[in-house]
């Protein structure tokens, strides 16, 4: 029977299967029930750098001040998860006290570093890891892509001077650079990256031509774009790579492990289904696929497919790839 065990951020975990910020991942109990099921860590819902700010009373109400006006429909998709800055340390405390799985928190935030010291607290209650979730939408006309990557960078690097804990970053697909952003958080600190955050969708309403948001789950055809970037950057960042989108079953955690991620993450698939049962059964396809190759444990294939070592003109990117990333070692 393969051997799943392996670590990411620093932590050792179980297996490679975590469960993603989500409202699974709200409260101690549904932290135990995915433990139970087979987790082997969890990423706890977000709480977004407004809600920090603010009391929760008020939080509507900052929210809307937000540019992008983003943070409102992500927190009003999922509103009854929320709680307010004190209530989420003592949730972490709780589950921390409650399941011996790591738990990793998640703060959503990409405008401002007055809410860091909160990161301290984050790590008082117990955290094992913080995920820093990029979820904005740059609508600042005024700002390049430049300026904005270098507020994140600095953001990151704020938190991880603040903690001891390792801090890892949940990034969107859209940045104009991602090699160059991704390769610079993990210079500056960063101990894993997450590919990738999905954006709610917008959809309209043709009745009463309205606009309205639904928290949209995904499907395994997701999961190949997730696949081609971890494999491309796996040489090029000098930290963990997660992938978070697409994961459905053992193939896509298998085929995540073989371009050289440290974990899967998954979510959609537990929530479309309404059980947890999907954990245990994406891990024993693994565990069967690891078998039938002879692969006792994760490090004896973890990576053999990443591009760097496709040297064919085969791989997930052509000869220009491997001749650009070559360029910037
Ligand atoms: C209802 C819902 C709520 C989510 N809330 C958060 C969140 O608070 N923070 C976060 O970083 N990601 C959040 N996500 C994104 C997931 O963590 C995950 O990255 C994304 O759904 C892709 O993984 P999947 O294909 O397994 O769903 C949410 C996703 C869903 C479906």
């Amino acid at each position: 029977m393969a051997n799943l065990e392996t670590t990411y951020l620093g932590l050792k975990l179980k297996n490679p299967l975590i469960i993603s910020s989500s409202p699974l991942t709200s409260s101690p109990e549904g932290v135990a029930d995915l433990e139970q099921a087979g987790a082997a860590a969890v990423v706890v819902k977000s709480i977004f750098e407004e809600q920090i700010r603010a009391d929760i009373g008020n939080m509507y109400d900052v929210l809307e001040g937000d540019t992008s006006g983003f943070a409102m429909e992500y927190l009003c998709a999922d509103l009854p998860a929320r709680l307010g800055p004190e209530k989420y340390l003592k949730n972490i405390k709780a589950m921390r006290e409650r399941v011996s799985i790591p738990v990793i928190s998640s703060v959503n935030c990409a405008t401002s570093t007055v809410w860091v010291d909160y990161a301290r607290k984050i790590e008082d209650a117990g955290a094992d890891a913080i995920e820093l979730n990029l979820y904005h939408m740059p609508t600042d006309i005024k700002k390049s892509s430049n300026e904005v990557e270098e507020a994140h960078v600095k953001i990151m690097q704020a938190v991880n001077d603040a903690v001891a804990l390792p801090v890892t970053v949940k990034l969107s697909r859209h940045y104009t650079a991602l090699f160059h952003f991704a390769r610079h958080l993990a210079q500056a600190g960063a101990s894993g990256v997450v590919l990738f955050n999905r954006f709610l969708h917008a959809d309209i309403n043709l009745v009463d031509e309205s606009v309205f948001y639904k928290p949209n789950y995904s499907t395994p055809s997701v999961f190949p774009s997730q696949l081609r970037w971890a494999a491309v950057l796996r040489d090029w960042v000098k930290c963990d790579i997660a992938i978070s989108g697409g994961i459905h079953s053992g193939d896509e955690l298998a085929k995540a492990l073989l371009v050289g991620a440290n974990a899967g993450y998954c979510c959609s698939v537990l929530l479309k289904n309404r059980s947890l049962t999907p954990i245990q059964q994406i891990l024993d396809r693994l565990s069967q696929w690891m078998d039938s190759k002879g692969y006792p444990d994760i490090a004896s294939f973890r990576g053999k497919l990443r591009e760097t070592d496709l040297h064919d003109g085969h791989g997930f990117e052509r000869a220009q790839y491997i001749k650009a990333a070559t360029e910037i070692v």
